[in-house]
């Protein structure tokens, strides 16, 4: 069910393309409230798709982030890249490889729910709390087509369920309860001692 993959595991998507940076839609763009569509399997495997693909994930390494979702570059498709490092893994500790998942559908496995401090490239400069989760099944497909099947906890979950709702045209400050606001990443900084 563990998702371990080699960190060049996605080498064969680098043949032959020079992946380019795309812009980053900021939440005044009203693309990000969209709900992207399905990938079609057979499309999965077509230059534009894989293009994307090796686009995104240069896209967020670059800018950085730990997550990014295809609507955030404007293309309202149900395709996610992300990856978890070490250092931000509070359940294993190990972090989690690259992974690029497509059409995934997420399960709640537990009715606990933990709040934590989020950001997100369509937020630029901005932290927020939210409620999420603690624990959840992801399924979907991987860049090659090929099924994914896991379940995560803690950041892992958080980091899923944060990507998942761009797909559904969700941005993390609807979720935050009213009480909260949304902060500064100089208040989240004296707030938090990070
Ligand atoms: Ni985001």
């Amino acid at each position: 069910m563990s998702l371990r993959r080699d960190t060049d595991a996605l080498a064969h998507l680098t043949t032959g393309y020079e992946p380019k940076l795309l812009e980053i839609a900021d939440d005044s763009d009203p693309l990000l409230l969209k709900v992207s569509e399905p990938v079609p399997v057979e499309e999965i495997a077509c230059s534009e798709t894989q293009h994307l693909i090796r686009d995104m994930i240069k896209t967020m390494y670059a800018a950085p982030g730990i997550g990014l979702a295809a609507p955030q570059v404007r293309i309202l498709r149900r395709i996610i890249v992300f990856y978890l490092p070490a250092a931000r893994d509070d359940v294993n500790k190990s972090g989690v490889p690259l992974t690029v998942l497509i059409n995934p559908n997420v399960m709640f496995l537990d009715d606990n729910k933990v709040s934590d401090y989020e950001g997100c490239l369509s937020v630029p400069g901005k932290r927020g709390l939210v409620s999420r989760a603690n624990k959840i099944r992801y399924r979907g497909l991987n860049e090659r087509g090929e099924p994914i099947d896991v379940i995560a906890e803690g950041w892992h979950a958080r980091l899923v369920q944060h990507e998942f709702d761009h797909l559904n045209g969700i941005l993390y400050p609807s979720l935050m309860a009213q009480e909260d606001k949304l902060l500064t990443v100089d208040e989240w900084k004296a707030l938090t001692g990070k």
